[in-house]
């Protein structure tokens, strides 16, 4: 009895413990990196005679052949092998034989995995740092062509003072140009290289770590082995990047699905980045931005979920960190996809200017100016605010705005009340005289954009 279902229990739980344990499903997509670190690798062995150079020679042509019959599609993953570490390498001694069996000499999966993952995250800095590049040229283009756009700026989400549609996106420029400054913080942070740390004590053979460092284009190896093969922080601080990112692009999701509200009106999403409904005929969704804001949790959970999986691993390599994988790489998908989407979006999105200059016009966003015209006559602050409290309470029983007010009417509330007035609080004039760095006044919004257009075309590291 216990046999019988022993045996067929045993049988079970073996391909269950491989399908648990093995990590090619997912590891795959790291075949480039693992290839380039084993040719280094491999270069060193033989530039120290730890193998022969023909040996090195055989094993590097040997690995040249595997990428290129992986990028050709004639070799393809099988479920056979426990990870891609374990692919490359039977498959190069299936290719040249007894010499394929010597490439691991002084190494580990360990530094191995490590290494593959530091030269992986590089990749995808660098890529997502030239998506973030694209969609910040988009915005700069939005800017340029919208310095005159006037609408509403909120706090609380209540109309508060005037600025310019280049102004507002001004704003997420800023925060998308940060994001690009932490990739290539972390660039420079991350760029030690773990390859030769062994499984975490080193190796007792003369490798020459300074060799694979450089061939790799780190600034150097890692500086202790422990470290080394069990350090993650760096995914971390990718993911936590990566989480910043993803917030900003939340934010702006939510700004787009309001300002495309039947309510609000200020923007029309482009067809091609919009869709319907299957029963109300009328509808037009902003599904983009509602799935790139409803992304989000996929990416603030990647950052909890490997925050958490490391806080109790006691030095040096464990099994937990193949954890990192599936939940780092869902994470760069995501970002990829939602800023490239994003990107294309609000670059065919259309701005009704008309109706964003409505909009300011009517929500009292002139009144601080009304305030200010007051002081500038001589009225104290606090009671110029008095005065225009009292003129807005006004202007609302009679439902009408400040500059519909005839001349007598602002004279009941203040005799310092000119026919000036009326010029002093036009949107234009609200907006043109915030002239403060980085306000959204016509010659500051120039300089800002001009510096941006600047900041644009430098290098940064990320991109080196
Ligand atoms: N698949 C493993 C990972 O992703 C590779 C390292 C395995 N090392 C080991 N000693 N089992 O972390």
């Amino acid at each position: 009895m216990a046999q019988l279902w022993g045996g067929r229990f045993t049988k079970e739980t073996d391909a269950l413990v491989k399908r648990f344990n093995d990590s090619l499903p997912f590891d795959q997509r790291l075949y480039r990196q693992d290839i380039r670190g084993s040719v280094a690798h491999a270069a060193m062995l033989g530039k120290q005679g730890i193998i022969s150079d023909e040996e090195a020679s055989k094993i590097i042509e040997g690995l040249g052949t595997i990428l290129s019959d992986i990028e050709s599609g004639e070799l393809v993953f099988t479920n056979e092998y426990e990870d891609i570490h374990s692919f490359v390498e039977a498959h190069l001694i299936d290719r040249i034989g007894d010499t394929g069996k010597k490439l691991h000499t002084g190494r580990s999966r360990n530094d191995q995995v490590a290494l593959d993952m530091k030269l992986y995250i590089r990749d995808e800095i660098r890529e997502t740092d030239l998506l973030l590049k694209h969609f910040l040229q988009t915005i700069l283009r939005v800017m340029e062509e919208n310095l005159d756009t006037f609408m509403p700026g909120f706090t609380h989400l209540q109309k508060a003072q005037p600025v310019t549609l280049a102004h507002h996106f001004g704003a997420y420029f800023e925060m998308f140009r940060r994001d690009r400054e932490h990739l290539s913080s972390l660039a420079l942070r991350m760029n030690t290289c773990p390859l030769g740390s062994g499984a975490l004590a080193g190796t007792t053979y003369p490798l020459d770590r300074d060799f694979t460092a450089k061939e790799l284009g780190f600034d150097m190896p890692t500086r202790n082995s422990m470290d080394g093969v069990s350090d993650r922080d760096y995914l971390i601080e990718f993911l936590s990047t990566l989480a910043t990112c993803q917030m900003h692009l939340s934010r702006f999701s939510e700004e787009v699905i309001l300002w495309n509200s039947n309510e609000y009106r200020f923007v029309e999403i482009d067809d091609a980045y919009s869709t319907g409904s299957s029963i109300m005929p009328q509808k037009k969704n902003p599904d983009i931005a509602e799935l790139v804001r409803g992304k989000t949790g996929r990416i603030y959970g990647a950052l909890a979920s490997l925050m958490t999986t490391m806080k109790g691993i006691p030095l040096a390599y464990n099994k937990d960190m193949q954890e990192d994988k599936e939940v780092v790489f869902d994470a760069i998908d995501t970002i990829k996809d939602n800023i490239t989407l994003f990107d294309q979006m609000i670059g065919t999105m259309r701005f009704r200017k008309d109706v964003m200059a409505a909009s300011a016009k009517n929500g009292f966003t002139n009144a601080t100016d009304a305030a200010d015209y007051l002081v500038v006559r001589g009225v104290p602050f606090r009671d110029a605010h008095g005065i225009i409290g009292r003129l807005v309470l006004y202007c609302i029983e009679k439902n009408c705005a400040l500059d519909d007010l005839s001349l007598d009417e602002f004279r009941q509330f203040s005799d310092q009340f000119g026919e000036d007035i009326y010029d002093a609080i036009s949107l234009e004039t609200c907006v043109e005289k915030r002239l403060t760095a980085g306000a959204p006044g016509r010659a500051s919004m120039v300089s800002a954009i001009e510096a941006s257009r600047q900041y644009l075309a430098d290098k940064t590291e990320a991109e080196r």
